[in-house]
C-alpha cells in the first residue's frame, strides 16, 4: 500500500491539507481560540464561529500573518489537532509535503518545515513546494514542461505573483493584500458614507455576494452599530461603494502584475502573453477583479475553477505522481 501522505497548505485564513488516503481536501479555517490564556477552547471552524463574539477572556486568533507563522506554538497545536482529526486520532508516520511562499526569509520557509516536526505528527519526511509550482499543477499546468507562466494567487493576507518556468520559480513577489484588506476597505466604507460600524464577517459576506447582488441589482443588506445613536441598525449599501472602495487594493496588485513583468526576460514574456494569467486564491472570486486584472495588463486571464484549494490539489499531483516528485525539495537542498 502507498505511504500515507498529506499536503499542506497552510493559509493566513484558511489551512488546507491534501489527504491522500481519501484523495480529498479538507478545508478549515485557521484560527485557534484559547481560554483564559492557557486553555484550548476550540479551534477550526468553531474558533472562527465565536470570532468578534466571544468575551474577552477567550482570545481567537489566526497563527499565521501574512503568509508567515507569527505563532508557532498555536500553529503547532492547530496541525497536531487537524491531523489527528483526519487520521481519526491515530496518527500514523507520514510523509508531509508542505507548500510555502518563495518570497519569504530561509528563517521564515525553514519554520514551516520544523512545524511538521515539532507538531510531533509522526512525520516520516517534510519536502517542501514552492506554493506557485503547487498552485499551477492544481490549475492543470504542467509546469515541468511549460516555460513563462505567471500565477497570482489572492489570499487573505496575501497575493503571490509568480513567473514559473520548467517547473522552478523565476520571478516571484509576495505582497500584502487580499480578502482582509477587501473587508477592511468595506468596513471602512460604510463607516464614512454611513455613519455605520459593521463586523468583519459582515464586510466579509458584502465581498462574496457582491456579483450575485449585482446580477440581481439588489445592494447589500448589513446590519451593525450606529455611531451617533449607538443602536444596532440595518443598512442596505449599493454595490457601486463596495467597487468603488476596492479598485484601489485591486489597482495595487495590478501595478505589482506589471513589475513583475517588466523584469521578466524578453523570451518568456512571449510565452505568458500567449498563455495569460492564471488567477487563483479564495479572494480572487471578487467581482470585477479578473476583468480590472485583463483591462490593466492587456492579458487574458484564465480564472481557476479551485481557487480555495488550487495548491492543495497540487501538493496532490505531486504526492501522487512520481513524475512530479523533482519540484518538491528537502530544505537542505534550499538555494535561497
Ligand atoms: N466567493 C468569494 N468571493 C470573494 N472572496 C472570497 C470568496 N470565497 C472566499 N473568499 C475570500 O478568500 C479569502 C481566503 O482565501 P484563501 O483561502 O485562498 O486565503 P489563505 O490561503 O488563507 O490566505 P493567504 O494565502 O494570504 O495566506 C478570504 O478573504 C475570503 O473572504
Ligand atoms: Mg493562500
Amino acid at each position: 500500500m502507498a505511504n500515507n501522505a498529506f499536503g499542506i497548505d497552510l493559509g493566513t485564513s484558511n489551512i488546507k491539507i491534501y489527504n491522500r488516503s481519501d484523495d480529498t481536501v479538507f478545508v478549515e479555517k485557521n484560527m485557534i481560540a484559547i481560554e483564559n490564556k492557557k486553555n484550548l477552547f476550540a479551534y477550526g471552524d468553531s474558533a472562527f464561529e465565536m470570532y468578534e463574539k466571544a468575551p474577552d477572556n477567550i482570545n481567537i486568533s489566526y497563527p499565521l500573518s501574512n503568509g508567515v507563522i507569527a505563532d508557532i506554538q498555536n500553529m503547532e497545536l492547530l496541525v497536531k489537532y487537524f491531523l489527528s482529526d483526519l487520521m481519526k486520532n491515530n496518527l500514523k508516520p507520514s510523509d508531509y509535503y508542505i507548500a510555502v511562499p518563495w518570497d519569504v526569509t530561509e528563517v521564515e520557509k525553514r519554520a514551516f518545515k520544523d512545524l511538521i516536526k515539532e507538531a510531533n505528527v509522526k512525520a516520516r519526511r517534510v519536502m517542501i513546494v514552492d506554493k506557485a509550482v503547487a498552485d499551477g499543477l492544481g490549475m492543470g499546468i504542467d509546469v515541468k514542461n511549460s516555460q513563462g507562466v505567471l500565477v497570482v494567487n489572492v489570499g487573505f493576507d496575501t497575493t503571490e505573483i509568480s513567473i514559473l518556468s520548467l517547473g522552478g520559480i523565476v520571478l516571484s513577489r509576495l505582497i500584502k493584500v487580499g480578502g482582509r484588506k477587501f473587508d477592511d476597505a468595506i468596513k471602512a466604507a460604510v463607516r464614512r458614507e454611513y455613519s455605520l460600524i459593521i463586523g468583519g464577517k459582515t464586510a466579509e459576506v458584502v465581498k462574496m455576494s457582491l456579483l450575485d447582488l449585482e446580477e440581481q441589482r439588489a445592494g447589500a443588506l448589513v446590519y451593525g452599530r450606529d455611531i451617533v445613536t449607538g443602536l444596532p441598525v440595518e443598512r442596505e449599501i449599493p454595490t457601486a461603494l463596495v467597487d468603488e472602495c476596492l479598485v484601489e487594493h485591486f489597482n495595487t496588485i495590478i501595478d505589482n502584475i506589471k513589475v513583475i513583468l517588466e523584469r521578466t526576460p524578453p523570451e518568456l514574456a512571449a510565452d505568458i502573453y500567449r498563455h495569460g494569467i492564471y488567477l487563483t486564491g479564495g479572494a480572487s472570486q471578487v467581482s470585477r477583479l479578473a476583468l480590472l486584472m485583463s483591462k490593466g495588463t492587456g492579458l487574458k486571464v484564465n480564472v481557476s475553477e479551485n481557487p480555495v484549494t488550487s495548491v492543495a490539489l497540487g501538493l496532490g499531483k505531486i504526492i501522487n505522481d512520481d513524475n512530479y516528485k523533482s519540484v518538491a525539495y528537502a530544505i537542505e537542498g534550499m538555494s535561497k
